[in-house]
């Protein structure tokens, strides 16, 4: 493997045999299969769980990490392309990646959307053109529109769970935040959930549906794991017999780059904050779920991040454990 950037790239087979591994690497540790190699880490973006998981993970293998951050003590790191770099920056993006690239065996990059264009972060352009600047493996540690890493564990998660795939029911619900976030969250988490065989519910408010080729690329996957995917902004009708909620904010798609209007839409959605009474006609064991970090009392009650319904410290810590067996699949022995 020499490129981890998207699940949409693996078949469900290939993400179960690296599920698999993640469980054999987890019950019968192999703390020398990585022995002198290094990963390199570029944050573009800030970090808790990327940051420290991936260094634990390469620490379990028996390898080393580094993590480069533009609020190190380095040069300012200049990322707009064929600017006259006359400002503050000292150094531009187009040499520092290939650089850090060379100090590793293979690099993960963080890089947030820009948030400016729709067509643009949909299109992922900036991680392409990283792809381009490195000639090792490389692992997408979120872009604009993706975070594989992030599904990878949120799928080892309901496996661990027992939870059912083919009429496991699944909705991602948008929840009230104060600022726009990316849409990488959601749009890996929709298309995980459709390639693991559930029946995908997107609940939204009306402003906020996922991007069309999302969609279209999720529906292809519900299509060939004989799951569903559906939209809808009625709470009580989308988590009808729901297995499973996973919550997140992201931007409005109406105003996509408009932080005015955006702000409006979402000033009078503050009730989309996950609470018991959402659970009323879930599955009695209907589970939550969220990527972390998240913000208590705005996207959820307290009542359910403390009770029996959170699984998201579970979520944190596969992490850890589906990245290392990227890592091993990456730099281990054939
Ligand atoms: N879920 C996730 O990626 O967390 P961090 O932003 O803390 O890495």
């Amino acid at each position: 493997m020499d490129l981890f950037n998207d699940l949409a790239d693996f078949s469900p087979e290939q993400i179960e045999e690296l599920l698999t591994l993640a469980r054999r690497l987890d019950e019968q540790p192999e703390p020398r299969a990585l022995q002198g190699k290094v990963l390199a880490l570029l944050f573009l973006s800030p970090s808790l769980r990327t940051l420290a998981s991936f260094q634990a993970a390469m620490v379990r293998l028996g390898g080393g990490a580094f993590v480069i951050s533009p609020d190190m003590s380095i040069h300012g790191l200049e990322t707009r392309p064929g600017i006259v770099m006359d400002g503050a920056a000292a150094e531009h993006i187009r040499e520092a990646v290939p650089v850090i690239a060379s100090y590793g065996d293979a690099i993960g990059i963080r890089a947030f959307a820009e948030r400016r264009n729709l067509d643009h972060d949909v299109a992922d352009r900036e991680f392409a053109e990283f792809r381009k600047l490195v000639n090792k493996p490389m692992i997408n540690m979120e872009s604009a529109i993706n975070h594989p890493c992030q599904s990878l564990a949120d799928w080892k998660t309901m496996d661990d769970l027992g939870m059912p795939r083919n009429g496991g029911r699944f909705v991602l619900s948008w929840a009230y935040h104060p600022k726009a976030l990316p849409l990488a969250v959601p749009s890996a988490a929709v298309h995980m959930a459709c390639m693991r065989g559930m029946d995908v519910t997107v609940l939204r408010p009306e402003g906020f549906e996922l991007p069309e080729p999302i969609m279209a690329k999720a529906h292809d996957a519900a299509n060939a794991s004989g799951g569903s995917l559906r939209e809808s902004d009625d709470r009580r009708e989308a988590m009808e017999g729901a297995h499973v909620i996973y919550a997140k904010s992201w931007s409005s798609t109406r105003h996509y780059g408009d932080r005015i209007a955006d702000e409006k839409l979402r000033r009078d959605l503050v009730d989309w904050c996950v609470d018991e009474p959402w659970f009323d006609n879930a599955a009695d064991d209907c589970r939550f779920m969220h990527c972390l970090p998240v913000r208590r009392g705005v996207v959820v009650a307290d009542r359910i991040l403390d009770g029996p319904r959170s699984v998201v410290i579970q979520e944190a810590r596969n992490r850890m454990l589906g990245q290392m067996a990227v890592l091993h699949r990456m730099l281990g022995r054939a």
